[in-house]
């Protein structure tokens, strides 16, 4: 298991499904936790259950399409639990289908959540990290990142967050600063998109599992455990990656194989 004893960690969107199981996992592991949300309530039952476990926990409610509100958090934060060594970005959402229907301002909202909202977090804890020569973060982006599966606006910004990774490895470097993107496939939060969809289709898991050569969907707690090690001295030597956490997905057209291409079925 990692030892995150030595570590602060900032975790944005924690108030919720991944978020919530990053935060929950890396103080498991040691580390004090400031939890990062828009939304008070969610924020303030994540912090409730980290003391209710005995972790050093603290609680931050802010918008990160807000510079001046991330800068204040981070401020908060360090006050309270010490200079943040870890950051991980992981604020995020979607509702928004295909390129044919998408809102003008609907676009710019999902590539100011997904993208600059993570840029302000590294714009706020870099020049600490910077100063005291070392620090880690990771970034969540998404399988959809490097392949077109629906949510146009979302894709985009959050292709745009590998690219970020790759500066901030390659920029921070030489001061000690580490920097690397997960890419989750479908993951069984209760988020806004997946609570459309299984409105419309409560099977939509179980339907999507097909897809996955590894037969499931993940779960919170399977990006979490890559974050743990991403963020971990383990990880000491890796830095600018994009780790799919995908069950395969990316690896290939699983389905197209099976129904079209394996000639072993016939
Ligand atoms: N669930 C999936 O299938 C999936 C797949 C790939 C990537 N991801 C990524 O993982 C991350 C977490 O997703 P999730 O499914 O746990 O989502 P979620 O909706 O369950 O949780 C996201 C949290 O972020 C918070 N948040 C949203 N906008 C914010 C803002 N502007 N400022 C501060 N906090 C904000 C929300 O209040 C919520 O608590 C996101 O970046 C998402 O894009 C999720």
């Amino acid at each position: 298991m990692p030892d995150h004893s030595d570590t602060v960690a900032l975790v944005t969107g924690a108030g919720h499904g991944i978020g919530r199981a990053i935060a929950l996992r890396l103080a498991r592991e040691g580390a004090a936790v400031c939890v990062l949300d828009i939304n008070a309530e969610q924020a303030q039952e994540t912090v409730r259950l980290l003391r209710e476990a005995g972790h050093r926990a603290h609680c931050e409610v802010a918008d990160i399409t807000d510079f001046a509100a991330v800068e204040g958090a981070v401020a908060g934060a360090e006050a309270a639990l010490g200079p943040v060594t870890l950051l991980v970005n992981n604020a995020g959402f979607t509702d928004a289908g295909d390129l044919d229907r998408i809102a003008l301002k609907v676009w710019h909202r999902e590539v100011e959540v997904n993208l600059n909202g993570p840029y302000h977090c590294l714009r706020a804890v870099l020049p600490g990290m910077k100063a005291r020569g070392g620090g880690v973060i990771v970034n969540i982006s998404s399988v959809n990142g490097v392949r077109y599966f629906g949510n146009p606006a979302y894709s985009a910004a959050k292709a745009g967050v590998i690219n970020l990774t790759q500066a901030v490895a390659s920029e921070y470097g030489k001061h000690g600063i580490r920097c690397n993107a997960v890419l989750p496939g479908s993951v069984r939060t209760e988020n806004v998109s997946w609570e459309i969809r299984i409105k419309k289709d409560p099977e939509v898991f179980q339907k999507l599992a097909r897809w996955y050569p590894l037969g499931r969907v993940a779960e919170p707690e399977d990006v979490a455990k890559a974050v743990s090690f991403l963020a971990s001295d383990d990880a000491g030597y890796i830095t600018g990656v994009a780790l799919p956490v995908d069950g395969g997905l990316l690896a290939g057209m699983n389905v197209m194989i099976d129904e079209f291409i394996l000639e072993s079925k016939d």
